[in-house]
């Protein structure tokens, strides 16, 4: 079966649609979402215009920032501390990675854990661990939404994360291993250190591939029958393409697609459902924030 991102995302997107309309109609105040590019990465603004032009079709505000890569690290907390005192922003994203000389740590604190719908924030990452409400990191929000949206239970199962960044594979582990709908498995973390990682990925019933390496896992890397989600999205030069680069995930398609029984697609898949994560952080932000008195 093919994960398709396309199908699990409109569905959701949807959704999410419905309940901003009538949100709006009813209190007269719509969720706004801020993001923050530092700097022109290809890829960085790729997403950004992404997440933006997604939040406008399912009826929210954003408003994009953009800031130079020669811009200080107290400038940028300074934008920070502006939106986060801002009534009217209900959500603060600063894409990553950003320039050397800024700490992503610094600016991750000083999101308000309120409007941090990117769930990096560490308080926010240890609600996570403990199973408390919190906004859950787009990206694994996004496959566990994957996982129901195509009825994938993992309860007694086996997955294995490749790859362990605050992004996606360490949050990844600790929700595929909670007491959760969809996430309710055994977890093996395996990562770049990791000695004969085939053979632990052989034992997947489940193998989430987050490590950023085109191509990685290969089809005798994985069992017969297993789900595959790959979460890789590196660009490659290509020529023949009109914008002169291809998308290649972590896993080769073309090999294990023959003997997984469930595989996300790359571009199409995962990507397309992280931002339905953010999308979802998003109004619950607006929910949290508005609605709460
Ligand atoms: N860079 C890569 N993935 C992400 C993400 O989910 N959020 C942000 N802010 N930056 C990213």
């Amino acid at each position: 079966m093919l994960l398709d991102g396309r199908i699990a995302a409109a569905a959701a997107k949807q959704l999410i649609k419905e309940e901003t309309a009538l949100l709006v109609g009813q209190y007269k105040i719509t969720p706004h979402l801020a993001a923050i590019l530092v700097g022109n990465n290809g890829a960085s603004e790729t997403y950004v215009a992404s997440k933006v032009k997604n939040c406008e079709e399912v009826g929210f505000t954003s408003t994009l920032i953009r800031l130079e890569d020669t811009v200080s690290e107290n400038e940028l907390l300074a934008t920070i501390q502006k939106l986060n005192s801002d009534a009217e922003i209900n959500g603060i994203l600063v894409q990553l990675p950003l320039p050397k000389h800024i700490s992503e740590a610094n600016i991750i604190e000083a999101i308000h854990p309120s409007k941090d719908v990117d769930g990096f924030h560490p308080m926010n990452v240890g609600r996570l661990v403990q199973g408390l409400d919190t906004f859950i990191p787009a990206t694994p929000y996004g496959i566990l939404l994957m996982l129901e949206h195509f009825k994938i239970p993992s309860k007694g199962k086996h997955t294995v994360v490749i790859g362990r960044s605050n992004i996606v594979g360490r949050p990844m582990s600790i929700l595929m291993s909670s007491n959760i709908p969809f996430g309710n498995s055994t977890v093996t973390l395996c990562h770049s250190q990791t000695a004969d990682l085939a053979s632990h990925c052989l034992q997947a019933d489940i193998v989430v591939a987050a490590l950023g390496i085109p191509g990685f896992v290969k089809s005798t890397m994985v069992k017969e029958g297993a789900v595959i989600i790959d979460v890789g999205i590196t660009r490659v030069i290509d020529t023949t393409t009109k914008k002169g680069y291809k998308i290649i995930g972590d896993v080769d398609f073309e090999e294990v697609s023959k003997k997984a029984s469930a595989i996300t697609p790359v571009p199409g898949g995962v990507g397309l459902m992280t931002i339905i994560g953010l999308l979802k952080n998003t109004l619950l932000a607006y929910k949290k924030q508005h609605l709460a008195n």
